[in-house]
């Protein structure tokens, strides 16, 4: 429907009753729209297992409208994406960008009365973004009072006043890379100065928790930490250490395990769902593949093995059991003519995973822009057992960092993984960064990417 509409023009700033007076006329002027009864208080009603289950999800207007606007755009513009909240002035909404209010009101239109998974990225941690500098945020890492007073309250109040649809579901999508940094970058070779601060400071875990707490204490909010994919967190030294960290943030400061619907793998990153044409436990003459360069000792080679061997180990350390698992699946498709159609030659290791591997990056550590990447598995609800749903969390065609310096007023620094020439760190192990030139700010419209992410779908466009 998005596809069809005007590109999105804020008219000026909705207040805080005009929206409360367009959310109370839609639920009584349709009917169907509204949870109905008057008995239906904040929290009364029991949230569902797989909230993307028999639920349409929303489509982002602002985002919809700037990938029709692109050649070819119109195939994918219908797709929903998330809304990040990823400052304060996002909650409001700026001349460019919906507020979540706006957004909330057109979730309920789009719903039609029916249920519908309203798609939030919350991502303004003090010190974000800690081992990298690309998105960095605008607060300092000892600003958790303003995280917790100007970011989550204000959302918290704005999601309180939508609990009562019980059409509605709110699937938050909770601070992005933030924990993972907390396990693989405070010590050895990785550590970078800024996550031992926040590891010292304790605010990410603080921040977290306050957000767990405060957003599942709403009826009908999802939460789903963000688990890092598994490139990252797949290798033995780092899965049950984040495990461990999860649960310990998960029950502190008030929080609690049933204030987690699921943990989200892969959120703006490249590593396929599924790697087809190869297995971690194979071996070519008697050596495992689990000694290619490529795997490098990884005990899983795509997001989909990893996310559902995670839930297991997070379940056995007091998740609940029907939590459920999200897989970004934006940017993972690696199709286009160099994908592989098989198996690799059983010559050694290293040209066997090579020739098999869709992933067609350079390492697995490199995350900024990727040269190559295509549109991955289209939105799907339960595609398997233990997945709620394939999302597209990263809004395709947004860039994930700048390729030189730009100077801005959002906080963003300037990451060298993002810049096609750098010849890499500690953590891709010292390879070129594969990004693409020419890349705007993080969050910034990309278009020559948003084009070769396209061209490069897989499963490809029709
Ligand atoms: C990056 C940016 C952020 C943007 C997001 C989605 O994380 O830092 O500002 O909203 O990507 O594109």
């Amino acid at each position: 429907m998005s596809r069809t509409n005007p590109p999105h023009r804020r008219p000026g700033r909705r207040t805080a009753l005009t929206a409360g007076l367009l959310a109370g006329a839609l639920a009584m002027g349709a009917g169907a729209l509204g949870p109905a009864s008057a008995a239906d208080g904040p929290g009364t009603y029991a949230r569902v297992d797989n909230p993307y289950v028999g639920a349409q999800v929303y489509v982002n207007p602002d985002w919809s409208a700037r990938a029709a606007a692109e050649p070819g755009g119109d195939a994918v513009a219908d797709q929903p994406t998330a809304v990040w909240l990823d400052r304060i002035a996002a909650i409001e909404g700026t001349d460019e960008a919906m507020g979540l209010r706006e957004h909330l009101d057109t979730a309920l239109e789009q719903a039609g009365g029916e249920p519908i998974v309203f798609q939030v990225v919350v991502y303004d941690l003090p010190g974000r973004d800690c081992a990298a500098l690309a998105s960095n945020g605008e607060l300092g890492p000892d600003e958790i009072d303003r995280y917790r007073d100007e970011f989550i309250d204000p959302i918290a109040s704005i999601l309180r006043d939508y609990e009562s649809y019980e059409n509605l579901r709110v699937a938050t999508v909770i601070e992005i890379d933030s924990l993972p940094n907390l396990v693989t970058n405070v010590s050895g070779e990785t550590a970078t100065e800024a996550c031992r601060e926040m590891a010292a400071n304790g605010n990410y875990v603080t921040g977290v928790s306050y957000a767990l707490e405060q957003l599942g204490a709403i009826g009908n909010v999802y939460n789903y930490i963000d688990a890092g994919h598994y490139g990252w967190l797949g290798w033995d030294s780092n899965f049950g250490p984040s495990a461990e960290l999860f649960h310990e943030t998960a029950t502190s400061n008030g929080a609690s395990v049933d204030d987690v619907a699921g943990f989200i793998v892969n959120t703006a990153n490249y590593g396929p769902t599924v790697e087809p044409y190869y297995s971690v436990t194979d071996t070519v003459n008697g050596t495992p593949v689990r000694q290619s360069d490529w795997v490098d000792w990884n005990q899983y080679n795509d997001n989909q093995s990893f996310a559902l061997a995670f839930r297991e180990k997070l379940v056995s350390l007091g998740f609940n059991s029907d939590i459920g698992m999200l897989i970004d699946t934006s940017r993972n498709g690696w199709g286009g003519p160099d994908r592989p159609t098989g198996p690799g030659p059983q010559t050694d290791v290293n040209a066997y995973v090579d020739g098999s591997r869709v992933d067609g990056r350079i390492h697995t550590g490199n995350w900024c822009n990727q040269a190559g990447a295509g549109l991955g598995e289209r939105p799907t609800a339960a595609p398997v057992p233990g997945i709620d749903a394939y999302a597209w969390i990263k809004p395709p065609g947004e860039s994930d960092g700048a390729s030189e310096e730009i100077p801005n007023d959002e906080g963003k620094g300037f990451d060298q993984m993002c810049d096609p020439a750098y010849q890499g760190n500690a953590r891709n192990q010292y390879n070129p960064s594969g990004a693409l030139g020419d890349a705007p700010l993080s969050g910034h419209w990309f278009s020559a990417q948003f084009q070769e992410l396209l061209a490069n779908a897989h499963p490809p466009l029709s």
